[in-house]
């Protein structure tokens, strides 16, 4: 009994013909002398209904069936009595007699509804994974996913981009997180790594002339996930040779355009705004700022520098900022929100939170008595302090309040609802910083990753200000959440050279990792930029999902392991003495 149709391509058209159906059982309902069942495959559901008058076997069969059973019909289409039509469903005019059915398989009961919005575990959920998957809000999650990749594909290949596979079996190529190592048993003691990004075989493939390249491409990182991480995603990678920033984003642009119409059916407006990350930093406290409400951190360093309270001085004469949010209407918290508030500023490295109630009549406040009545208009005035205002301060070094202030801004938007959840508010953040300083390890590391290149103008600090250099990279931020990343590349081996020894690595150690790269440069490589989209994060924020496992098949859990497949799971000893391994402690 093959099926002539898909649940959903019935319509009222149909009445009158004979059709068969393949598909689970979603529902049953006994009504004695009839049995309803919402029958349910990939495209939705419909109502098929047994009589003995109709087929007295079929019915019979009908009796016995339940939930998730797999089976096949075949009756008459006919149209619904007007009363018990269902408007909530596509074949809601419609419902199929039927002449006879057959069961492909039983099932067992599922640990949980088939339906939306359940209320579960998610280790259970992925445990059973087949089933979860077979709720219609995780299939239209694959369906868009599917849907996404091919606007993708069709885009690229359009804009004249080759898809071309980049090996999963490779060396190191490190974009800031642990490599997941493979041992390699024909070469006993020796490992591949699983590739955080095909970043370097995509700069080979332009030096190899293929100038164009894309890849749907998965990546691994070991690194401590979260709800938009995990261990192995999915990027859209793509790099171009011959090319400036311009191309890159103008490109970028229309392709998210194409992504939204044909994804979600939403029109969004181009070219996207751009904002330096010293902006972002200074005004949203994050490098990925959610521009979906204002809420911006003012800086007030220069008016309360002198002001005789120590918190405050002290920090701007060791090199910090005093920066402030004005929480409108937020005078009316209570002490013991604003001093939740204090402890999320400490959780986040503060030593402490500064604020000011302003009220009609007062200031209520632990630290206005340390200023003057100018000083204090003056400050208000800066603030733009209105009578119902909460004043929130946070002084020391910049990093350190931008993450106070910028997190404290994200707590606030969420509390206050500012948050337009319906807007899709693109950025593009420009202007990075090439290196970081790594306390820890006391030396500079790339923000990007070792390939971008700095911005020409700036080559004369590399030497003597390596931390005050500008990268050509860029991030495209998405509601607050960093869809992608690139640059433009260094295409120079004496650059690359040179960025290696700015981040420590001698030139032994360059040859050893990269020197297969470094060789490569000297054979004639066109000027180069890429970018590369987390297709997982973009989807999650398309299908309104608060984490990106929901628009992954088979996502690990936190603690990155699989509960369906129990991996990673332990291997025997011959195995172990194959790849010449010894486990040394649990
Ligand atoms: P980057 O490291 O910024 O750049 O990665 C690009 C995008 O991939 C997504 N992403 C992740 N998604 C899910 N889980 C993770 N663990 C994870 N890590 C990153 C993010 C991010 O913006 N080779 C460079 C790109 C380039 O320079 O062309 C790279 O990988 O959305
Ligand atoms: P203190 O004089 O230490 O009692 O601090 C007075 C007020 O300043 C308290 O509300 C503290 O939470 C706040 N405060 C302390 N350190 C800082 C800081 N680094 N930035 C902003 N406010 C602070």
């Amino acid at each position: 009994m093959k099926r002539t149709h898909r649940a959903t391509e019935l319509d009222i058209e149909n009445v009158g013909e004979v059709i068969t159906l393949n598909g689970w059982i979603n529902s049953r309902r006994d009504h004695g002398g009839l049995i309803f069942i919402d029958l349910r495959d990939r495209s939705g559901l419909i109502q098929v209904v047994f009589s003995p008058e109709v087929n007295q076997e079929a019915f019979h069969r009908a009796e016995q069936v339940r939930s998730e059973y797999v089976v096949a019909v075949e009756g008459k289409v006919c149209r619904r009595p007007q009363e018990t039509e269902n408007p909530n469903l596509k074949t809601g005019k419609i419902e199929i007699y039927v002449e006879k059915m057959e069961v492909f398989s039983a099932a067992r009961t599922p640990p949980f509804y088939i339906e939306d919005g359940i209320d579960v575990d998610e280790t259970l959920r992925l445990k059973y994974r087949y089933l979860d998957l077979r709720r219609p809000e995780m299939r239209d999650n694959l369906m868009l996913r599917h849907r996404v990749i091919k606007i993708m594909r069709d885009f690229l290949d359009k804009n004249g981009f080759l898809e071309i596979e980049t090996p999963i079996l490779t060396k190191s190529t490190p974009e800031g997180a642990r490599d997941y190592l493979v041992p390699s048993r024909v070469h006993p003691g020796d490992f591949f790594a699983l590739p955080q990004s095909p970043q370097i075989f995509k700069q080979l493939l332009m030096v190899a002339g293929m100038e164009r390249y894309f890849q749907i491409a998965r990546c691994f990182r070991d690194e401590d996930l979260r709800a938009d991480r995990q261990p192995e995603f999915t990027q859209l990678d793509l790099e171009m040779s011959f090319i400036d920033e311009e191309d890159i984003f103008t490109l970028v642009e229309q392709l998210m355009q194409e992504i939204f119409a044909g994804g979600t059916c939403q029109q969004i407006s181009i070219p996207f705004p751009r904002l330096s990350y010293d902006e972002a930093m200074e005004k949203y406290g994050s490098d990925k700022p959610d521009l979906r409400f204002g809420l911006e951190i003012q800086d007030i360093t220069a008016i309360v520098k002198d002001v005789d309270f120590k918190v405050f001085s002290a920090a701007v004469e060791a090199g910090g900022v005093v920066r402030a949010i004005n929480a409108k209407t937020c005078a009316s918290f209570k002490r013991r929100e604003i001093d939740d508030l204090g402890k999320m500023a400490v959780e986040n490295g503060a030593r402490g939170m500064a604020w000011i109630v302003v009220t009609e009549n007062e200031l209520k406040s632990p630290i206005a008595k340390f200023f003057s009545e100018e000083k204090m208009q003056e400050l208000l005035t800066a603030l733009s302090a209105q009578p119902g205002d909460l004043l929130l301060f946070a002084a020391d070094q910049p990093d350190v309040v931008a993450r106070v202030l910028g997190n404290l801004r994200l707590e606030l938007g969420k509390r206050l609802k500012l948050i337009d959840e319906g807007q899709l508010n693109f950025v593009w953040v420009v202007d990075f910083p090439l290196l970081e300083y790594d306390a820890e390890e006391k030396r500079y590391v790339a923000v990007h990753h070792p390939f971008t290149s700095p911005r020409v103008e700036d080559f004369d600090l590399l030497d003597n200000s390596p931390g005050e250099v500008k990268a050509r990279a860029y991030d495209l931020i998405l509601n607050g959440t960093e869809i992608g990343g690139g640059s433009i590349r260094i295409h120079r081996r004496d650059w690359q050279e040179k960025m290696f020894s700015l981040l420590g690595l001698s030139q032994e150690e360059a040859e050893d990792k990269f020197g297969f790269l470094l060789e490569a440069f000297q054979y004639g490589t066109p000027p180069h930029g890429g970018i590369a989209f987390g297709i997982d994060r973009l989807l999650m924020i398309m299908a309104g999902r608060q984490s990106i496992r929901d628009v992954i098949a088979f996502p690990k859990t936190q603690s990155a392991s699989c509960p369906m497949t129990e991996a990673p799971s332990g291997v025997s000893p011959r195995q172990l003495r194959e790849l010449a391994l010894k486990i040394r402690e649990k």
